[in-house]
């Protein structure tokens, strides 16, 4: 469904993406996971539009390479950013309407407005200012946002940080329900390899830019060279 191939990214002096290559199945959630600076996040930014890069990336067979953020959005791809981004002066419902006006190609839908609040919980807080939100809730948002624009894929970039363990099983229930109730492909960029191993398909580790290894989540957290260059102190 998407196909990321030999993709470079350069800041400068810095290579932040080495010769990526990889591709993300219809249906399935695909982990993304490496040490801080790895080049997760550019991965991310690079699909959705914001920079521009050598190789190239499809959606559905079609080259998306080049094409501007909001043209990608509504060709169905979807994602949230690292420190949950919401307007604190609009309500969660307007929020959710931003993303069903400008997103999708279907237009705007008040019923589905209505759906998306329900599913990720906030229906209760529909006239609270996003401002006013706790950290779990932002996060809803943004991801309620993300899914008003009726995505085929959902990018999610490290969902959990700074979560408990409650708001961690919350969270994975969503997304879990995102994926099966709703059908939509995630790409999930996590550190908590519980989280990756309990709910992707396949799991990309990268280094600096560069792949370490690409496959089912069990093996590759035991791959050696994935303990050495990440897990380390954390892989329990
Ligand atoms: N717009 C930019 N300009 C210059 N350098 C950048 C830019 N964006 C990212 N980088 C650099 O590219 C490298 C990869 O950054 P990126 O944010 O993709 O890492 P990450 O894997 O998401 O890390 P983290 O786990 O900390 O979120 C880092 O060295 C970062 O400083
Ligand atoms: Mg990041």
């Amino acid at each position: 469904m998407l196909r990321v191939t030999q993709v470079t990214k350069k800041f400068g002096e810095l290579t932040a993406v080495n010769n990526l290559s990889f591709e993300v199945a219809q249906g399935q959630v695909f982990g993304i996971a490496g040490p801080n600076g790895a080049g997760k996040s550019t991965v991310y930014n690079l699909i959705t539009g914001l920079y521009d890069f050598e190789g190239s990336i499809s959606f559905k067979d079609q080259d998306i390479s080049g094409m501007p953020a909001h043209c990608i959005a509504r060709l169905g791809i979807a994602r949230t950013f690292q420190i949950p981004q919401t307007f604190p002066s609009l309500t969660v419902a307007k929020t959710v309407e931003v993303g069903s006006y400008f997103g999708s190609q279907a237009g705007f839908d008040r019923d589905h407005v209505e759906e998306v609040l329900t599913f990720v919980n906030l229906s209760d807080k529909k006239q609270v200012l996003t401002g006013s939100l706790n950290l779990l809730d932002k996060k809803m948002l943004m991801i309620g946002a993300a899914l008003a624009t009726r995505p085929e894929i959902l990018m999610l970039d490290e969902p959990m940080a700074g979560s408990n363990s409650k708001e961690i099983l919350r969270l994975m229930d969503l997304i879990r329900r995102i994926n099966q109730d709703l059908g939509v492909t995630i790409i999930l960029i996590e550190h908590f390899m519980k989280v990756l191993t309990e709910l992707t398909q396949k799991l990309l580790i990268i280094e600096t830019g560069t792949e370490i290894c690409c496959g089912d989540p069990r093996e590759v957290t035991s791959d050696p060279r994935v303990i050495e260059c990440y897990l380390g102190d954390s892989h329990d």
